[in-house]
């Protein structure tokens, strides 16, 4: 009887509210792990096909995608430090793609980059050795002029690299259960919960801004966690938006790596700044949690707070997580090793003419040419300050993204960096007026490698440079 009568009040309230049903909480999508065949060699052959799909975010409509495998967002590709992989990329779409290896230490032939367009029909393989440390990297096109079009509608995924060393932290590490992926895109969606991506001027200018936040494809998701230390591996796989994350629950989480790897030791912190492309891994530690629930709350630079994700932790408390000393050791690389600085002017121009040293990128242009083997400073500076730049006063943020290399950060604005970008990067925020200065060693391979704005709207209307290793 009681039965019934619960049966009978949700379906007068789904009557009633319609919308209120369709968006019941759904689960944390979690991104399958991709299986790998083990060629006579033993090297991995994992397969991507890109393709279209549509799917239902928002009040049961449907909205046309991009997926690799699937309808939206690509599976988890994990390896070891030293696998040799071959990644073999079929483009199902009607238009030409790429696939990138955002953070990967690759040879250029196989970086995905502008240069290796696949066009419709075909198909590419990235063949490389994986010799860098365990991080979390991730996969997204990289065609010229459609980048932001194609990572809006859903291609994107996580690289995964284990080593040793993160086999052996006791960090949390069972996938999808208390190791986490969590790829955070900010989206717009239209009356008829559509994707419509159609940047205007201002959009082009500034990002495009979004009303819902997606984790892993899902709107306000909830996650059942254990009462204990989890790990967060976190991507801002927007478009443009910046952002800032907190946990209503949780006074503290500890940043345990940043875009290229381990930092040295765990980073308390109350709230996480991401801009597009970063990552950061964190330990939420659940059993400090009070209430029944703990909601990672999002804040994006174009305005809205979201509620992003539910945590529901169950299951016995454990004892408080106990972060280690040291995580690994983040060697130095001595400024007197460097033997150029470059400089790196970014700055919005008129009809959103986005220019590096006041050039829109050129496909056919090589705009810095290093030597391999050769350590550099690239000092990098956001134009668009308060009353700085050809617009006075774009007062416009940029997030600085080079292929091919990790690098550290020196200092910013002359101070040297909070902890929590003291480690390994591969993209780096800049504020309006911000100068940074970062160092890396150009050691891996020779070759054509890309730099750029990972704002994509930014990226796509020319905010990208060429260097050569040669
Ligand atoms: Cu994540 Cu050149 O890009
Ligand atoms: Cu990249
Ligand atoms: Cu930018």
């Amino acid at each position: 009887m009681k039965t019934i009568l619960i049966g009978f009040v949700l379906l007068t309230i789904a009557v009633l509210f319609p919308s209120f049903a369709d968006n019941a909480a759904q689960t944390l999508p979690i991104p399958p792990l991709l299986e790998s065949e083990i060629l006579r060699d033993g090297t991995k052959l994992f397969r991507l096909e890109a393709d279209e799909g549509e799917r239902k975010f928002l009040n049961g409509k449907t909205t046309h995608t991009l997926g690799y495998n699937g309808d939206y967002l690509g599976p988890s590709i994990r390896v070891n430090r030293g696998d040799e992989v071959i990644i073999r990329v079929n483009n199902s779409l009607r238009e030409p793609t790429t696939v990138h290896w955002h953070g990967a230490d690759v040879p250029a032939e196989s970086d995905g980059g502008p240069h290796q367009g696949i066009a419709p029909g075909e198909s590419w393989d990235a063949v490389f050795r994986v010799q860098q440390q365990a991080a979390t990297l991730w996969y997204h096109p990289h065609f010229v002029g459609t980048t932001g079009e194609q990572v809006y509608e859903g291609l994107a995924g996580l690289f995964i690299i284990e080593d040793e060393n993160s086999g052996n932290l006791n960090l949390p590490m069972e996938y999808g259960v208390d190791d986490i992926p969590v790829i955070l895109q900010e989206r717009r969606f239209d009356r008829n919960g559509k994707f419509s991506y159609q940047p205007s001027m201002p959009d082009k200018m500034h990002g495009y801004f979004g009303n819902k936040i997606l984790v892993n494809g899902a709107i306000l998701p909830y996650k059942n966690v254990p009462r204990g230390p989890v790990r967060l591996r976190m991507l801002n796989g927007s478009n443009s938006s910046l952002l800032r994350i907190t946990f209503d629950g949780l006074s503290k989480v500890y940043q345990v790596a940043s875009d290229g790897g381990f930092l040295e030791k765990p980073v308390s912190l109350s709230y996480l700044v991401l801009s597009p492309g970063e990552r950061a891994e964190v330990i939420a530690d659940f059993s400090l949690a009070n209430g029944t629930s703990v909601i990672m709350n999002a804040e994006s630079n174009g305005g809205e707070i979201y509620d992003a994700l539910e945590f529901r932790p169950v299951g016995v408390r454990q004892p408080a997580w106990e972060p280690m000393k040291s995580l690994v050791t983040v060697e130095d690389i001595p400024e007197s090793e460097a033997s150029i600085t470059r400089r790196f002017a970014m700055q919005s121009g008129m009809g959103a003419r986005m220019t590096i040293n006041g050039k829109v990128m050129n496909m056919d242009r090589i705009d810095e040419r290093l030597r391999l083997g050769d350590t550099e400073i690239w000092e990098i500076e956001n134009s668009d300050g308060m009353g700085g730049g050809m617009m006075g006063g774009m007062n416009q943020p940029h997030s600085f993204h080079v292929h091919a290399v990790q690098f550290r950060i020196l200092d910013i604005n002359g101070r040297a960096p909070p902890e929590q970008l003291a480690g390994w990067k591969d993209t780096v925020l800049l504020w309006p007026g911000d100068r940074v200065r970062i160092i890396a060693r150009y050691n891996s391979y020779k070759g054509l490698y890309m730099y750029h704005c990972h704002l994509l709207e930014h990226e796509d209307n020319g905010m990208m440079g060429q260097f050569l290793i040669e």
